[in-house]
């Protein structure tokens, strides 16, 4: 995992890159948000003022956004930052009971924060390189289908404070015995949302960014298994006019890393490649990396195992062989088919050859809105529909 720059030197960089900014506009904030803690607050001043402008457009409320608890929560929003004590309290100390993931980087947390479900991830101070990619990715850049920032805290460790995303992560979703399986059509739509989170970051945000974690545990479902694509503390900066950007380290998941990715060129295509490998888990159910030979000791990528099987001179029996078994009939195979196909083409090991993300959902709509019947009375119960349509 990355290990660069010491938590010196980025705190460094930091305040020389937010001085000017700081000159000008920061004067005036200050004066109307004054904080005790002076050091933190000029530590983290240039994202601290982008989550007062989220918060005041107020585009991010639920539909029953009036509760008092949502009003305290807008409040809060308004500086973004909690006290240790504030999340120690939500999450009953960090009760181990409370943990819900552990990433690489960080322990998630499950808290009530002012009667909210919220998550907290908690890193090691020295995950500090991480810990400011995701607060500036997260408080610059909002959308239905990626995870939303809360807050944030520096005291002791280092918090990330999460909108709570009811359904947990996909991979555990698809390979848990416990519960129903995902259907075909939640599938289908999973793979339309993440693709229209990444496409988002790719291509419509100033500057655009590369995730470059992208994987199944990285994207999380809410209660209506809308799909939101998570963990930002990988992302790097596309500077305008380049499409890669050179490595400056070696990040990402075995399984998820393109090939390219070890000669040092980054560009989007590595997050097309990753969203490649999240399409045959959802046909498959099958971890990205599989254990495989007789003794079940071989690695094999999920990747070569579809490719051999497009190899084959007749691959549609070894085709169906792939698909998770526990849709049983409960699919269209032509659709199925269809997202297969797309998944190859996204995992090309020419990254010239792979699609970019906003062909992919092109993609993706065309095979959620012809291959399955909608259940219309689900939809107008959608509460993100109903935010649509009421202009939100
Ligand atoms: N907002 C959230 N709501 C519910 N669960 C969450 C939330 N954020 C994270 N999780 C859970 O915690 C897990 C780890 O989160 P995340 O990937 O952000 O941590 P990380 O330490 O940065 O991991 P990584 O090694 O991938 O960088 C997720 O897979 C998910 O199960
Ligand atoms: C801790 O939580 C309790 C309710 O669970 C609340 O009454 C109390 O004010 C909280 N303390 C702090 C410091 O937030
Ligand atoms: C995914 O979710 C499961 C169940 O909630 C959890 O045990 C697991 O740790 C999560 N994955 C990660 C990477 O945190
Ligand atoms: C397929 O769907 C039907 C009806 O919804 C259900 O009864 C059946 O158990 C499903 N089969 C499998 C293998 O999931
Ligand atoms: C994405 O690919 C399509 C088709 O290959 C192309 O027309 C489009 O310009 C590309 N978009 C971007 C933003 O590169």
């Amino acid at each position: 995992m990355s290990q660069g720059l010491s938590g010196g030197i980025i705190i460094g960089i930091s305040l020389g890159a937010v001085a000017g900014l700081m000159l000008l506009g920061f004067c005036i904030y200050i004066t109307c948000y004054r904080k005790k803690n002076v050091q933190n607050q000029e530590f983290l001043s240039e994202e601290t003022s982008a989550i007062v402008e989220v918060s005041g457009n107020a585009a991010y409320g639920t539909s029953d956004s009036m509760s008092p608890a949502n009003i305290i929560g807008i409040r809060l929003q308004k500086s973004g930052e909690f006290s240790y004590e504030e999340l120690a309290n939500a999450t009953n100390n960090f009760n181990l009971a409370n943990k819900i993931g552990q990433g690489g980087f960080g322990e998630v947390y499950y808290a009530v924060l002012n009667g909210e479900k919220a998550a907290i991830k908690k890193m090691d101070m020295k995950a500090s390189k991480e810990f400011l990619a995701e607060l500036k990715v997260l408080t610059r850049v909002h959308h239905l289908n990626l995870v939303r920032l809360i807050g944030y805290c520096v005291e002791g460790s280092l918090f990330l404070v999460y909108e709570y995303i009811e359904n947990g992560n996909l991979s555990q979703r698809l390979r848990s015995s416990d519960g129903e399986p995902l259907s075909w059509t939640a599938r289908a739509k999973i793979a339309l949302d993440s693709a229209r989170g990444l496409e988002y970051i790719h291509e419509h945000t100033v500057p655009t960014y590369i995730h470059r974690d992208i994987k199944s545990e990285n994207i999380l479902l809410d209660k209506n298994f809308c799909a939101k694509v998570a963990d930002f503390g990988l992302t790097k900066l596309i500077e305008a006019g380049s499409s890669s950007v050179p490595t400056a380290n070696m990040a990402g998941t075995f399984g998820y890393m393109p090939p390219e990715y070890a000669y040092g060129s980054v560009s989007s295509k590595i997050d097309v490649y990753a969203f490649g490998v999240v399409l045959y888990e959802l046909i498959s159910a099958k971890g990205a990396v599989i254990m495989g030979g007789e003794s079940g000791a071989d690695l094999k990528g999920l990747v070569v195992l579809f490719d051999e099987v497009f190899d084959q001179p007749n691959p549609i029996e070894g085709f169906k062989k792939l698909v998770d078994p526990r849709l049983g009939d409960n699919y269209s195979f032509d659709s199925v088919l269809k997202m297969a196909q797309l998944a190859k083409a996204c995992t090309e090991s020419d990254p010239h050859q792979r699609p970019n993300m906003s062909y992919v959902v092109v993609a993706l709509t065309t095979l959620t809105s012809t291959t399955e019947e909608w259940d219309i009375t689900s939809i107008y119960k959608n509460p993100n529909l109903v935010n649509l349509m009421s202009g939100r």
